[in-house]
C-alpha cells in the first residue's frame, strides 16, 4: 500500500426497486379491522406497496441492483460506462432477506446473480432480519479486505413481506411492505478517511420468540393437508420488540459516536430501520438530538425489514441530500433478536 492512503470500502451508487400497487391506510381499512387513525399515530406508516402474485424477492433485488449499476454508469465515480461493463467486475453479491424466493435453497443471492448475469460474483445470502443491511455492508467490508481479488459487491436488501404476514392479524398486517433497495461497494485506495468508517453490530437470542415465523422450518414443518392458515407467517411481541428497538437503537448510537470519537455534530443524517416513527422519535428524544436528524420514509412504503435502510439511503442520496465527506449513520434492529448500526463517509 503506498503511503499515506489507506484501503477504503466505499458506497458508489445507490438504487431501489418498490411494486407500484401502493396500498394506503383507508384502502387496507376495507378489508382489514383498522383505521388510517390507527396506524398513523401507533407507527407514522401511511401506505404501502404490495407486489404483484408474480413478484418475487429477487425480481426486485434484480430491479434495485440495475437501477444502482445505472447510477454508478451515469456518474463520473467509475471508469465503466455502462451496466454491462460493470457487471463483470462484481465480486460478490450479498444479499439479506427474511422473504426468501425458496426456503433453504438456492439462495436469492445466487437467484439474482444469475438475473443480473454477474457472472463472476460469488453470492450469499444473509439473515440478520431487519438488521441484515447493516450486518451485509460489515460482511462484505470483511470479504472484500481479506482477499486481493475482490474489489466491488452489490449489497442487497429486499422483501415480499406481504407473502408472510397473516392478514386477519390486524396487530401485525398493517406494519410491512414489499420492496428492495441497494449498494454498489468498492475497495479503494484513498487518502483520509472515505468509506466505511465503522459497524457496530449485536444480538439477543433470549428474545428469538418475540419476532419469529415459527411454521416451515425443521423446528416446526408444515405436514401434508394442513390449511393455508399453517403456512408460514410471521408472529411479533410488538411491546417487547419496541422496548428492546429504544433500547437498541440508542445504545447503538451513542457506542458508534463513543468509538469513532465523534459527536453527533459530525453525522450528516441518520439513516434508521423503518420500522416505527414512534421508536426513532423516542430515541432522538433519550439523546437529546433533533428528529430531523433522521431521515424517515415510513409514511410511503411502510416496515420493509432488510430492504428498509438500503430504500431510504436510495431516496436520500437521489434527491441530493448526501454530499460527498457526509458522514451518514445507519442504525437498526430487528428479528433473532439482532441490532446495529454503520458509521459510512459518502
Ligand atoms: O422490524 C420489525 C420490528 N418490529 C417492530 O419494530 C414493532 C415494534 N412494536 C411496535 O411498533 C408496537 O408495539 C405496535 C405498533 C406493533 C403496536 O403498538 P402498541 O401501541 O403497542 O399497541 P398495542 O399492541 O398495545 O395495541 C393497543 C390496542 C389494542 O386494543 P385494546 O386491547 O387496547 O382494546 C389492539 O387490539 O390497539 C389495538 N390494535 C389495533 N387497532 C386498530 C392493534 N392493532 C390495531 C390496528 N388497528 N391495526
Amino acid at each position: 500500500m503506498e503511503k499515506g492512503y489507506e484501503m477504503a470500502i466505499e458506497i458508489k451508487a445507490t438504487g431501489k426497486a418498490v411494486p407500484p400497487q401502493r396500498v394506503s391506510n383507508d384502502d387496507l381499512a376495507v378489508r382489514v379491522d383498522t383505521s388510517d387513525e390507527w396506524i398513523r399515530s401507533h407507527t407514522g406508516i401511511g401506505a404501502r406497496h404490495i407486489a404483484a402474485d408474480d413478484t418475487a424477492g429477487s425480481d426486485l433485488a434484480a430491479e434495485a441492483a440495475f437501477n444502482t449499476l445505472s447510477m454508478a454508469a451515469e456518474g463520473d465515480d467509475i471508469p465503466e460506462k455502462t451496466i454491462e461493463e460493470i457487471l463483470p467486475t462484481i465480486d460478490l453479491i450479498v444479499l439479506g432477506t427474511t422473504s426468501p424466493d425458496y426456503y433453504g435453497c438456492p439462495s436469492t443471492a445466487c437467484v439474482v446473480q444469475s438475473k443480473l448475469g454477474a457472472k463472476n460474483a460469488a453470492a450469499l445470502d444473509i439473515n440478520a432480519a431487519c438488521s441484515s443491511f447493516i450486518y451485509g455492508i460489515e460482511t462484505a467490508a470483511g470479504m472484500l479486505s481479506i482477499n486481493e481479488k475482490r474489489r466491488r459487491a452489490l449489497i442487497i436488501g429486499t422483501e415480499v413481506l406481504s407473502r408472510i404476514v397473516d392478514w386477519n392479524d390486524r396487530s401485525l398486517c398493517v406494519l410491512f411492505g414489499d420492496g428492495a433497495g441497494a449498494v454498489l461497494v468498492e475497495k479503494t485506495r484513498t487518502e483520509g478517511r472515505r468509506g466505511l468508517l465503522r459497524t457496530v453490530l449485536g444480538a439477543d437470542g433470549t428474545g428469538a420468540e418475540h419476532l419469529i415465523i415459527r411454521r416451515g422450518g425443521g423446528r416446526s414443518p408444515i405436514k401434508d393437508g394442513e390449511t393455508v392458515k399453517s403456512h408460514p407467517h410471521v408472529e411479533m411481541n410488538g411491546q417487547a420488540v419496541y422496548n428492546f428497538a429504544v433500547k437498541a437503537v440508542t445504545e447503538t448510537i451513542e457506542e458508534l459516536l463513543r468509538l469513532e470519537g465523534i459527536t453527533i455534530d459530525d453525522v450528516s443524517r441518520i439513516v434508521p430501520h423503518q420500522a416505527n416513527a414512534r421508536i426513532v422519535q423516542a430515541a432522538a428524544k433519550r439523546l437529546d438530538i433533533s428528529e430531523e436528524k433522521f431521515f424517515l420514509n415510513i409514511e410511503e412504503y411502510a416496515n420493509t425489514s432488510a430492504a428498509s435502510i438500503p430504500i431510504a439511503l436510495d431516496e436520500l442520496n437521489r434527491k441530493g441530500e448526501i454530499r460527498r465527506g457526509d458522514i451518514i449513520m445507519t442504525v437498526g434492529f430487528g428479528a433473532g433478536l439482532t441490532y446495529g448500526g454503520n458509521l459510512i463517509v459518502w
